[in-house]
């Protein structure tokens, strides 16, 4: 039996915890299934979330790590006419893309973009197709609205300002680290960057928006940073809620169950009425695995606006698979600004 390379997920744990393992490579796909070789994997906070035992999207373990990523079709089942062996692709998936090879349903590929390396495809199908959706499907965002991005400048909270940008929106988004700031401020160039450690954010932003508030909010915290962004809507504003970073748990301390808990954003829906405004939430990878046909028109139209408006994903790191433990850590301690991948087979990209 052949082998490859994969992180596989056996028990939850810290970073320490992740391993390259030899196990089979997939072979011989279904009908309507493509086998993929890696090149790059994208690294998103749910692969740390699946790591801790938190994230209910996971499959059972054990299983390989990562939902998203790039590579080239290696093999295809007999019904798969949508791509040719040896074709640039990108992955997004439940698992599977920490590792040299993947086996998937069709359904879960879709072309690369043409133009852009295979390491910048790595990053299209979490962050890129996220933003999209929040923007155009959840928010319906209209050029000249005002926008809060939270973690601003994580990975989700560049695509989203990026995009926003490129959509006619002005944009505020918040960090922790001066050193975020200043990348927000002059290298994505949004309106208004505000360092939450030292500035109240809703002060900032009733002043930025003379008393109205923002139209739309990404809010991706939870806790106090999603009760505050819901003071900083402006009548008909929409909170696109996509997850809860500030969570964190052991099932095996009460308290800290009781705590996360407590961030568990909430709405009063009277107050919705009363205010007038809209709470959205939404999963991609719920999207991805039960609503094929939605996303199919928004990766081409995310494709013609981040060809038109040349932009290009922000890579904070590349690790190689055996440093899986080390990216895991770049994220968690939230150094990180922007994607951190993993290179699997970079040759693959030249
Ligand atoms: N619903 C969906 O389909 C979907 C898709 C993609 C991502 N997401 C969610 O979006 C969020 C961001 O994902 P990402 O990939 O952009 O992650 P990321 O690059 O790690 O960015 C997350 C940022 O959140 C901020 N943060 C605030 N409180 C935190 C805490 N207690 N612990 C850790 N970080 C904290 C940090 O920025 P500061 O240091 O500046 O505070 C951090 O850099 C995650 O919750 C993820 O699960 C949801």
């Amino acid at each position: 039996m052949t082998k490859m390379k994969a992180v596989v997920l056996e028990k939850t744990g810290p970073a320490e915890i992740l391993r390259v393992k030899e196990v089979p490579r997939p072979s011989s796909p279904g009908t309507e299934e493509v086998i993929v070789k890696m090149a790059f994997a994208g690294i998103n906070y749910a692969d740390i979330l699946s790591r801790k035992g938190m994230y209910s999207w996971a499959p059972k373990r054990p299983f390989i790590l990562g939902i998203e990523g790039s590579g080239v079709i290696a093999q295809k089942g007999e019904e798969v006419e949508e791509c040719e062996i040896g074709e640039p692709v990108i992955v997004g998936t439940q698992s599977g893309t920490y590792a040299e090879y993947i086996k998937v349903h069709k359904s879960r590929i879709f072309p690369a973009f043409p133009n852009y390396a295979l390491r910048e495809n790595a990053t299209i199908a979490g962050s890129y197709m996220t933003s999209m959706v929040a923007l155009k499907e959840m928010a319906r965002v209209r050029q000249g609205e005002t926008i809060l991005v939270q973690a601003a400048a994580g990975a989700l909270g560049i695509t989203t300002c990026q995009l926003a940008k490129a959509m006619g929106l002005k944009v505020a988004g918040t960090a922790s680290k001066e050193k975020k700031i200043t990348f927000l401020r002059e290298k994505l160039r949004i309106d208004l960057a505000i360092n939450y450690t030292t500035q109240d954010f809703v002060r900032e932003i009733k002043e930025w928006t003379r008393g109205k508030g923002v139209n739309v909010v990404l809010e991706s915290v939870g806790g106090k940073v999603f009760q505050n962004s819901l003071r900083v809507l402006a009548p008909t504003g929409r909170i696109v809620l996509v997850g809860a970073t500030s969570i964190s748990y052991s099932k095996k301390n009460p308290f800290s169950l009781y705590k996360a808990w407590r961030q568990i954003p909430r709405v009063n829906l009277l107050k919705a009425i009363r205010r007038s405004y809209g709470v959205l939430g939404f999963h991609l990878g719920w999207l991805l695995t039960s609503s094929r046909e939605i996303l199919t028109p928004i990766i081409k139209e995310l494709q013609e606006i981040i060809v038109t408006n040349d932009i290009h994903p922000v890579i904070d790191n590349v690790f190689t698979l055996e440093q899986a433990s080390e990216a895991h850590r770049r994220i968690e301690t939230r150094e990180n600004i922007g994607k951190v991948i993993l290179a699997i087979d970079e040759t693959l990209e030249t």
